[in-house]
C-alpha cells in the first residue's frame, strides 16, 4: 500500500501541470441526444440539489459527475439564454446522454482536471459546483463493468477505462500488506489482514479474472446474514482503490476554492462515510481532518460557509420510487462573500 499510496500522490500533483491533461478535441461532445427509454441513473436528492445550488439565470454551473444528465437537465431548465452548464464525466458511456444544447459542454475527463478544463474554455470563475459522487445505476447494470457482484462479469470496476488498474490488476499485484490495506481503510473490514492473506495465496494457483471465483474465495470469511454486506464492503474498498477516489475528491474539494465566485456554492452527494466525513470537514473547517482554527473573537475561519450542519438524505417517497438513493447524503457549502 505504502508504493500505491506514492502513486497516488503523483496522480493529484498531476493538477498542477498534468501530462494526461488533453484539450478536449475527441473527449467533447456537444449536442447529441438523450438514449429514448433506457435508463441510465435516476438522480438522487434533484430538488434538494437544485435547491441547494441557489441557481441564477445568468450562472456558469459545472456538474462534475454528468452520468445519465438527470441534474444537469435540471440546472440547464433554470438557466437563461446567458447560462452555461459544464458536465464532466470520465466514462465514455456517458457521452451519449449528452444534452443537446448550445448552453451546454460536455467533457470527458476526470474531473481532478477541473481548473485546467474552465481554463480551456476560458471560464475563470464558475457560480456553483456539483458532485454527484461514485457510479451510476448504468454501471451497476453492465454486468461487464464488474461493479456489481450480482453478475460473472469481469473484475474490472474502472469508470475510466482507459486507466490500467483494474480490479483483477490490483487483486493479482499488490503485495499482501498494500491488500490488506485497501480493506481495512476503503472496507472499514476487521478482517482485512486474513481476508489479504487468502487473495495472496488463491492467487498463486488461479490468478483473479471474474467476480464469481472470486466471491467463492472470500465467502467462508462472512457468515451468510452479513453476506451482501460485507461483500458490498470488499467491492467498495476496490472501486475506491481502483478510481483513486478519495485523492480525487480532495483535490476537487481544494481546487473548488479556487474557482467558486464569492457566495458561489458546491453541493456534494456522497454514498459511504468516507467520502461524507472529508466533505463535512472541509466544509466547515477548510481542511480533511475537521480543525477548527478561530480568530481573537471566536470565529471559525474559514473560507467556506456550510448550509446545512446536519446531513440531508432521502424522505420516504423518494426511497419508495428509487431505493438506490438510500445511503445518498447531500452537503450544501457556500463561498464566503
Ligand atoms: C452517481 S453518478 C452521477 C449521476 C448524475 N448526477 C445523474 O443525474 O445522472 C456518478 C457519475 O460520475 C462519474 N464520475 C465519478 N467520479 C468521477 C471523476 N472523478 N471524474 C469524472 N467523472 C466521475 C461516473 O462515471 C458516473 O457517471
Amino acid at each position: 500500500m505504502k508504493k500505491n499510496k506514492n502513486k497516488i500522490k503523483t496522480e493529484t500533483n498531476c493538477n498542477v501541470n498534468p501530462p494526461q491533461f488533453i484539450p478536449p478535441i475527441a473527449g467533447e461532445v456537444r449536442g447529441s441526444s438523450l438514449e429514448l427509454g433506457v435508463i441510465y441513473h435516476t438522480p438522487a436528492l434533484l430538488t434538494e440539489t437544485i435547491e441547494g445550488l441557489k441557481i441564477k439565470p445568468d450562472g456558469v454551473y459545472v456538474d462534475v459527475t454528468f452520468g445519465g444528465g438527470g441534474h444537469s437537465s435540471e440546472i440547464l431548465s433554470l438557466l437563461g439564454p446567458n447560462g452555461k452548464l459544464i458536465g464532466f464525466d470520465q466514462d465514455e458511456d456517458a457521452i451519449k446522454n449528452a444534452l443537446d444544447d448550445p448552453r451546454f459542454i460536455f467533457v470527458r475527463s476526470n474531473f481532478k482536471y477541473l481548473k485546467n478544463f474552465l481554463r480551456y474554455h476560458d471560464i475563470e470563475k464558475v457560480d456553483g459546483i456539483l458532485a454527484d459522487l461514485g457510479v451510476s445505476s448504468h454501471h451497476f447494470d453492465e454486468a461487464e463493468r464488474g461493479f456489481s457482484f450480482r453478475f460473472d462479469g469481469a473484475l474490472d470496476m474502472r469508470m475510466n477505462t482507459k486507466s490500467p488498474l483494474t480490479a483483477a490488476v490490483l487483486l493479482n499485484t499488490y503485495t499482501e500488506e498494500q491488500l490488506a490495506d485497501v480493506f481495512y481503510l476503503y472496507g472499514e473490514l476487521h478482517n482485512s489482514r486474513r481476508i489479504a492473506k487468502t487473495i495472496v495465496a488463491a492467487r498463486a494457483t488461479t490468478p483473479f479474472k471474474n467476480i464469481f471465483p472470486f466471491i467463492e474465495v472470500l465467502k467462508p470469511f462472512f457468515g451468510r446474514e452479513k453476506e451482501k454486506k460485507d461483500m458490498a464492503r470488499v467491492f467498495q474498498a476496490l472501486r475506491i482503490e481502483v478510481n483513486i477516489e478519495m485523492d480525487v475528491l480532495k483535490s476537487l474539494l481544494e481546487q473548488s476554492l479556487e474557482v467558486l465566485n464569492p457566495e458561489g456554492r458546491i453541493v456534494v452527494l456522497t454514498y459511504h462515510s468516507l467520502e461524507d466525513r472529508l466533505v463535512k470537514n472541509f466544509f466547515r473547517s477548510g481542511n480533511f481532518e475537521g480543525n477548527l482554527e478561530k480568530d481573537f473573537f471566536g470565529n471559525i475561519l474559514s473560507p467556506l460557509k456550510a448550509i446545512n450542519n446536519k446531513v440531508i438524505i432521502a424522505n420516504a417517497e423518494e426511497l419508495e420510487r428509487n431505493p438506490r438513493a438510500r445511503s445518498a447524503k447531500l452537503r450544501v457549502a457556500e463561498i464566503k462573500g
